[in-house]
């Protein structure tokens, strides 16, 4: 009789253990860097081409200092945006966009953890005594049931910054590897998702 009402007990303590989780949406746990502010919006530029090359790797043999980004789309609950188009374009080192074909320029879809990855080079900057860009580069984010994000990313080591009108702090990119190459760049877009009604 004692061994059965242990019984009894153990299992009800084991339903009352698994009674939150059942029914419920499974929510990842948000991360420590998890920033729930939309990252800022900048202006698209003069220099945007659409339909860019569905790829990873935009250098096409250019010469300069190779950069690899890479990051997430999160949402303003810090869950990842799976499926979000990222399209990144930028200019070559010495400041120069190719508007004629695709260097510098493409695309790529996030995966199940809103993860995307790309192979570019660092940009230069451009401009005149009036008017000058410092480093940047450009991106369009458009995840499934999110307004278009148009914006840009800066590096942080950049003199230019304190000249350029445009630089944002809140896009500075956070670089991992400064001395061994190629160098890599982290930055996650967050970006409000809109209820399915
Ligand atoms: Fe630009």
């Amino acid at each position: 009789m004692l061994k059965l009402r242990r019984k009894i007990l153990q299992a009800s303590a084991g339903l009352v253990f698994a009674g939150p989780m059942l029914g419920q949406r499974q929510v990842l746990a948000q991360t420590p860097e998890c920033n729930p502010n939309p990252t800022p919006r900048q202006i698209e530029g003069p220099y945007y081409t659409p339909q860019t090359p569905r790829r990873s790797n935009l250098i096409d043999g250019l010469p300069g200092e190779i950069l690899v980004l890479e990051g997430r789309v999160l949402s303003t609950a810090c869950q990842p945006v799976a499926g979000a188009i990222v399209d990144l374009w930028g200019c070559d080192a010495q400041g120069v966009y190719d508007n004629t074909g695709f260097k510098l320029r493409g695309n790529q879809i996030t995966d199940a953890q809103g993860r995307f990855r790309f192979e570019t080079l660092m940009p230069g900057s451009y401009g005149n005594s009036s008017f000058q860009r410092t480093p940047h580069l450009h991106v369009k984010v458009q995840g499934p049931g999110t307004p278009l994000l148009t914006t840009q990313l800066y590096f942080s080591d950049q003199p230019l910054n304190q000249h350029d009108s445009f630089f944002n702090p809140a896009l500075l990119v956070k670089i991992e590897q400064k001395v061994q190459q190629p160098k890599l760049a982290l930055f996650d877009f967050v970006v409000p998702v809109q209820a399915k009604g």
